[in-house]
């Protein structure tokens, strides 16, 4: 396959390229590559990112696949540009914690339309399992949430000092409504990291004084969910049914999102926290928002609107994930890295409407929103697997 004049993030600078893939893989990359009997995409116009990485998913199978499951949670993250998923292991009635239900997900997960990989939960006593799974990764819930898999700090600090320090520990460490509470749940987070000596992930952080908190731990990386950045309490209170809005965290109010806005510079990643829930259960009070077919446009809307850089979006949704999970071949336009690439048409503006949406949530806490950018094409290894229909 080859891609023409596509505008690339490469090497930190947005240059216009040929993109030559063979198989997997991009072979090579130049301002002009003479097609042979290549498939040709001709990318006049359009951005090429490094193709999305999701840290934060949930994508429900096994067990509640009426809300997602692996074939349509991986249809929602191609239509929003991602080809690598990490799922989150807060699965009901089974949550993945042993070595038997990262397996199941592994083998179900086979029919997905892209790359998923799976976050494995710490439990009190699941030591034993986590050396026998050998996950790639570990999730630690020091503040309740969705399934019941929160542990307690000595437990955690145990699992920290235990799991290889070549691994990521992703740690939802805020509990509780407040941002106080939220601020308090980081702090923890950190003096654990801090005596494990080790590499911790904070996922969703929903204030500024968390990522200052976070950053004070130099092996500390931390995220935040689109929702954090463009939806606040006084706006959301109005949507209706109003439940729609419950989220953990919580949505903060205008000035704490002003604050947010902030330090866009210490935010390594997005995390989409996708977590899609019928509207049903909405009502009856789950939290949670979906977010993968919404978070890129979101972003690429406040570059149109000169408050963000691509450069910052490139970073942001791929190279850093790609750094934090310590992968390889991934996040990057370079040759020899895998071909996965984002098309993104930086002029399309759409109406954001949740009956669209591939995921089954089929709802969206931006109804309505009027967005400028795009994605048209998502290449995943060297095929194309999503094509903008409208
Ligand atoms: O709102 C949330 N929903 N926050 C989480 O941390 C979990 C998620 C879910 O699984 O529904
Ligand atoms: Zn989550």
């Amino acid at each position: 396959m080859l891609i023409k004049n596509a505008n690339a993030y490469i090497n930190g600078k947005f240059r216009i390229r040929d993109i030559l893939i063979n198989g997997e893989q991009i072979v090579k990359i130049a301002y002009c590559i003479n097609a042979k009997n290549e498939e040709i995409i001709d990318a006049n116009g359009l951005i090429a990112l490094p193709g999305l990485i999701e840290i934060h998913a949930h994508l429900r199978e096994p067990g509640q696949e009426q809300k997602e499951d692996f074939l349509s949670g991986s249809r929602a993250a191609l239509a929003g540009g991602y080809c690598l998923v990490y799922d989150m292991p807060n699965n009901m009635p089974k949550p993945t914690i042993t070595k038997e239900a990262l397996e199941k997900k592994k083998m179900l997960a086979k029919n997905a339309l892209c790359e998923i990989r799976f976050h494995f939960g710490a439990t009190k006593n699941n030591f034993v399992e986590v050396r026998n799974a050998k996950p790639e990764s570990m999730k630690i819930y020091l503040g309740k949430t969705t399934g019941n898999l929160v542990i307690k700090s000595n437990v955690a600090l145990k699992h920290m000092k235990n799991f290889p320090k070549g691994k990521q520990i992703i740690v939802h460490a805020q509990d509780g409504e407040t941002v106080e509470d939220a601020q308090t749940g980081v702090q923890t987070a950190i003096k654990l990291a801090k005596k494990a000596t080790r590499k911790i992930h904070i996922t969703h952080t929903s204030t500024a004084k968390e990522i200052e908190l976070a950053k004070k731990w130099k092996l500390a990386t931390v995220d935040t969910a689109p929702h954090y950045l463009f939806l606040n309490k006084e706006e959301a209170i109005k949507m209706k049914p109003k439940e729609k809005m419950f989220v953990n965290p919580p949505l903060r109010n205008k000035k704490e999102v002003a604050c947010m806005w902030k330090e866009l510079e210490k935010i390594d990643a997005i995390g989409t926290d996708h977590a899609p829930h019928l509207l049903n259960d909405k009502i009856k009070g789950a939290h949670g928002f979906p977010g993968l077919e919404t978070a890129l446009a979101l972003f690429l809307d406040a570059h149109s609107k000169k408050k963000i850089s691509l450069d910052w979006i490139a970073t942001r949704f791929s190279e850093n994930p790609a750094k934090i999970m310590k992968l390889n071949k991934y996040g990057k336009i370079a040759n020899g890295y895998f071909a996965n690439i984002t098309l993104v048409d930086l002029r399309k503006v759409w109406i954001v409407k949740g009956k669209n949406l591939y995921s089954k949530a089929k709802w969206t806490p931006f109804e309505g929103r009027v967005l400028k950018g795009k994605v048209v094409k998502t290449i995943y290894k060297g095929k194309v697997v999503f094509t903008e229909s409208v």
